[in-house]
């Protein structure tokens, strides 16, 4: 199968625009997943709650949903992207997923990194494994890699590829990401923004690009540039993450200890 990802650099709170962007330039691409960065159509660095509140969109009737869904009908893919996302009166930093035949499934991030903890509340939604027919895919959002625990459980859920959107500001992340392929047999695929954003003063924060496919050996399959927009399609052999054989004596689900692991 086929594998995308669009690195790009929003400009700050204008959602049409961000929008138009990624839309335009995936209509010329073809893959069977695409992968968007977190908070696409909105950029990242909220002065406020209010702030994020009025960029905030309901999933699955708002704009972005229903814009991606249409992308996902006219160029036949499922594409995974990262929106502030309203429910009632929360607002969560969402992914979403939507296929040619629509709506797929959202999930919220859990693990809110440093000050979105002001913003966002901390996701409720379970960490879902969706089967879009090639594959089985589950979504994490950028920070949620520093615990190891997402992506554990969605490779023993089922997934074969984590959709990872990011905002990458934290320097570690791409190298971590080949441990987390190692340490399940998946694939995962971060898709990461450039540029800089400095809302609050003196709080200057610089996204790092190098979104990434990574295979389930380890394999860093493409890593794009640090500082420029990109859309890259990578080929993938799916049935290399389900055979969790690493050699005739190791399995890396059987073997795990789970007697071992228990805290009591
Ligand atoms: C992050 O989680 N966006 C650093």
């Amino acid at each position: 199968m086929k594998i995308g990802f669009v690195q790009n650099n929003p400009l700050f709170g204008d959602i049409e625009n961000n929008l138009a962007q990624v839309l335009g330039v995936l209509a010329e691409e073809s893959a069977d997943l695409f992968v968007l960065p977190e908070l696409f159509t909105t950029g990242y660095q909220f002065i406020n709650r209010e702030e994020a509140l009025e960029l905030a969109e309901t999933v699955p009737d708002g704009l972005t949903t229903q814009s991606l869904i249409s992308l996902a009908k006219n160029i036949n893919a499922v594409i995974v992207g990262g929106i502030v996302e309203r429910e009632g009166d929360a607002i969560y930093n969402s992914a979403l997923m939507v296929g040619p035949y629509g709506f797929i499934g959202k999930y919220q991030k859990a693990h809110l990194f440093d000050t979105e903890k002001q913003i966002f509340q901390p996701g409720t939604t379970p960490l879902a494994v969706f089967d879009i027919g090639c594959a089985r895919v589950g979504m994490m959002i950028c920070f949620d890699w520093r615990f190891p625990e997402t992506a554990r459980t969605l490779a023993l859920k089922g997934a074969d590829i984590i959709a990872h959107p990011a905002n990458l500001v934290l320097k570690h992340c791409p190298d971590a990401m080949i441990t987390r392929c190692l340490e399940n047999g998946i694939f995962i695929a971060t898709a990461d923004r450039v540029g800089q954003e400095e809302r609050i003063p003196g709080q200057r924060l610089k996204f790092m690009g190098q979104s990434q496919v990574v295979a389930p050996s380890g394999e860093v399959l493409y890593r794009a540039s640090l500082d420029q927009e990109e859309v890259k399609v990578v080929e993938l052999d799916i049935a290399s993450a389900r055979d969790k054989r690493l050699n005739p004596n190791n399995h890396l689900f059987a073997d795990r200890r789970e007697d071992l692991y228990r805290l009591n």
